[in-house]
């Protein structure tokens, strides 16, 4: 296999920004992609931002941070990954946008480049399947937010060729984090334990007996998560949290895993958490993770 050295990112919303800024920390050269100019320009300024809150910490020299940011090129077009040695797709959970993508990659990049994709809960059996090249797709998915959770679940089909899987496992070690691998099943590893666990927390709140404050207090300070339930079902998104629901739900037919109402009512009037400054909670503004 090549060493992978060039890495591209489609789609710079929240995932695919953080996963370019864990590739440029680890000194790859990263090519980030989105659908029009001002998305690549977001996802600039996502960079800058996450990086300039580490200089201000004095986590990171501003220097260092001039590398990082020099390491990465933003563009609209995916014709501009053609000479990436792996590809991650981090765009929204919508099977034709992905399956698109995914055909559209292989009349662009090298016969050996590797395909990824970050779904937290799309089949990627059939992601792989709108390729010429089954074999070279596989599941990299990282976990919210990013640059700091260590986890990657190295996704694979019946298909991914072994040395492709080698591959990515060995290149999430070189990027700090912990790689485990995972067949295709529906919540692969970790969103099959921990949504059912948040599914729980919302139906609680909807009976009433106890507030949203008390029910993130047990989490946090009795179970010692690092953030309550309805707190970290913000963070994710909560189209994120249904999505991965409605799929665990309909692989399992268990009761435990069906989206809560209230969840789905608050995805129906665009209150998706954190990012869109209200969920469970209300914040100062969109993105933020200041509750006002
Ligand atoms: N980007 C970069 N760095 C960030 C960040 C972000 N979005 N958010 C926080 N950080 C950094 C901070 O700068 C800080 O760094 P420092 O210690 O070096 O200064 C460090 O993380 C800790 O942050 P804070 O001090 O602000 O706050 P906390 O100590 O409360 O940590 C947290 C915040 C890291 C979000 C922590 O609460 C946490 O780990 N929460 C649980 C998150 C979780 O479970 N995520 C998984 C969700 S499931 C998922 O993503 C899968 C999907 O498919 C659904």
């Amino acid at each position: 296999m090549r060493e992978i050295t060039t890495v591209g990112v489609i789609g710079l919303g929240t995932m695919g920004a953080g996963i370019v800024e864990v590739f440029a920390k680890a000194g790859l050269s990263v090519v980030g992609v989105d659908g029009t100019p001002e998305l690549a320009e977001r996802g600039r300024g996502f960079l800058e931002a996450s990086t300039g809150r580490a200089v201000a910490k004095g986590r990171l020299s501003e220097e260092d941070q001039a590398a990082v940011l020099g390491r990465v090129t933003w563009s609209h077009r995916l014709t501009d990954l053609a000479g990436a040695d792996l590809v991650v797709e981090a765009v929204p959970e919508r099977m034709e946008i992905k399956r698109d993508i995914f055909t559209t990659l292989d009349g662009i990049v090298r016969e050996d480049a590797i395909l990824a994709s970050n779904t937290s809960s799309l089949s990627l059996t059939e992601i792989a399947a709108a390729t010429a090249q089954p074999q070279r797709v596989i599941g990299m998915h990282f976990f919210n937010p990013a640059p700091v959770l260590a986890l990657v679940e190295v996704i694979t089909t019946l298909l991914t060729d072994d040395e492709v899987t080698g591959a990515v496992r060995e290149l999430a070690v070189r990027l700090g984090k912990k790689p485990v691998v995972v067949g295709d099943r529906a919540g692969f590893v970790a969103n099959a334990l921990l949504i059912t666990y948040l599914a729980r927390a919302i139906r609680m709140y909807e009976t009433g007996h106890v507030s949203r404050e008390d029910i993130d207090a047990a989490g946090k300070v009795g179970i010692g998560l690092p953030m309550g339930p309805l707190t970290l079902a913000d963070l994710i998104g909560l189209d994120v949290v249904k999505e991965v629901c409605d799929v665990l739900y309909a692989a399992t037919h268990e009761p435990s895993a069906a989206p809560p109402a209230l969840l789905q009512q608050l995805v129906t009037v665009g209150r998706l958490g954190r990012k869109t400054g209200q969920g469970f909670y209300a914040y100062e503004k969109p993105g933020s993770g200041v509750v006002t």
